[in-house]
């Protein structure tokens, strides 16, 4: 298996591309299924949830072709075609090892009135429940059964009627699922209390592209007029806010200049805030966002929140860098009850976190050192990359399939301006 191998306290310099958004790709790749004709997605990230994704999509039927850019670029073009849907099955063991999956429920129901899916079981972050995608889908006219560990829906004479859902929390997952299958349904839907992430934004821009009718996008409230079916589109995948967030972290912990191309400093509104607050220089410049820092970060107060408040998706990075904060920082994970399994590896390299429930108290230490340290999910692993960077001597990422699966040739654009940074293979 892989390991990263970081020495870290190299000063970062100079440029770094933004990816198009993982958690983007994964809820427009299913799209597909919801037309005969053909959808490209350009600027997809090269990641091993896009293609798992696609072998998903495989499964059910559609082709995926990628074409065109070389293999030093990065981003790719895909097309997929569904002109039929041969399986209306998501096998657990393939949803299993990618929750996203769980996406393609709302798309194949509206398109083949029928459809069954694993339900994904648990997750190092949490319980992750998918009761909300289920009652939204149940509120749009499906009926559900289930049956050894699957989801079977059906809608009523093979088309959901459409109908309107208050979602009691705000649901990312959820709101996709039922965004896609209320555009192609008898009536008119209503959704409340939306997740307003800007991946459920580029979520409608696409359908709309393939000519669904929303009303209220980047609102609480989506209205949905269903239409009879939806055609091809040629979209683009929004960048990878969580991707730029993370670069930005490893220019404060290491301390640095970077200069993110592509970041959109307008869907990244609370991240840049907390930055400022730690003393970086954050500023817009054409095409992307510059983030410079020198020297101890300031402590923070930070509380995870839905859209536009601080992503869920950035604790553990903002972790890594308050771990060397001039002060005590006090962070609360509101969205998932388990999210601090970095904190004891972030301590086998010198971090002071105290964990009480959903509350970590940071308490910011003059230096960190290198370790072998390993993390079970993304955002996890990349809070120890952060802290790698920034440590004494050599840290060495184990566990590295997590890091593929959200972050693009992390290693190269880390090397690209000045970490020391390699991937060993054990063959
Ligand atoms: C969540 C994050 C998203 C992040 C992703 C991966 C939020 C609101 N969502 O999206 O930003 O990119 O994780 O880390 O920050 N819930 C239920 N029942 C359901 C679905 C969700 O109770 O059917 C609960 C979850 O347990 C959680 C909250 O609702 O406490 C939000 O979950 P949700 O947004 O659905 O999760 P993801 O779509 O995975």
């Amino acid at each position: 298996m892989d390991r990263i191998l970081i020495r870290g306290r190299n000063r970062l310099s100079g440029r770094v591309p933004i990816s198009g958004a993982k958690n983007a790709a994964l809820t427009l790749m299913p799209c597909a299924i919801l037309t005969d004709e053909p959808l490209t997605l350009r600027n997809l990230p090269r990641l091993a949830d896009v293609d798992g994704f696609g072998h998903l999509l495989n499964q059910l039927g559609a082709s995926t072709a990628i074409e065109g850019t070389r293999p030093d670029e990065f981003g790719r073009v895909m097309t997929i075609r569904a002109g039929k849907v041969t399986s209306t099955e998501a096998p657990y063991d393939i949803v299993r090892k990618m929750r996203a999956s769980i996406l393609v429920l709302g798309p194949i129901l509206a398109r083949e009135g029928r459809a069954r899916v694993s339900l994904p079981g648990g997750c190092a972050i949490g319980n992750r429940p998918i009761d909300l995608h289920l009652k939204a889908l149940e509120a749009l006219g499906a009926e559900l059964e289930f049956t050894s560990g699957y989801v079977e829906a059906r809608a009523p004479h093979g088309r959901l009627p459409g109908g309107r859902y208050t979602f009691p929390v705000v649901s990312v997952g959820a709101t996709e699922n039922a965004l896609m299958a209320a555009a192609t349904a008898g009536g008119s839907s209503c959704l409340d209390n939306a997740a307003r992430e800007p991946e459920i934004v580029d979520l409608c821009r696409c359908l709309v592209a393939m000519g669904a009718r929303i009303e209220g996008i980047g609102t609480e409230r989506l209205e949905v007029e269903g239409v009879d079916r939806l055609h091809g589109a040629t979209y683009a995948v929004m960048p990878d806010r969580i991707e730029a967030g993370s670069y930005a972290c490893a220019a404060v912990i290491a301390g640095g200049d970077l200069t993110l191309a592509g970041a959109d400093a307008a869907e990244m509104g609370a991240t840049l805030a907390a930055l400022r607050s730690m003393g970086a220089e954050v500023e817009e410049v054409p095409g992307g966002i510059r983030v410079a820092a020198e020297g101890r970060p300031k402590p923070l107060e930070l509380s995870t929140a839905p859209y536009p408040g601080f992503a869920t998706d950035m604790q553990a990075q903002f972790m890594a860098v308050l771990a060397l904060a001039d002060g005590t920082s006090v962070l609360t994970e509101t969205i998932f009850e388990n999210r601090y399994m970095h904190v004891p590896e972030l301590a086998r390299m010198g971090a002071d976190v105290r964990v009480s429930g959903r509350t970590a108290v940071v308490r910011g230490v003059t230096g960190l050192t290198g370790a072998p340290v390993m993390a079970t999910d993304l955002r996890a692993s990349m809070s120890l990359i952060l802290a790698g960077l920034a440590a004494e001597g050599e840290t060495q990422v184990s566990r590295v399939y997590h890091l593929d699966r959200g972050y693009e040739r992390l290693e190269e654009k880390l090397s690209a301006v000045g970490a020391d940074i390699e991937r060993a293979s054990d063959g």
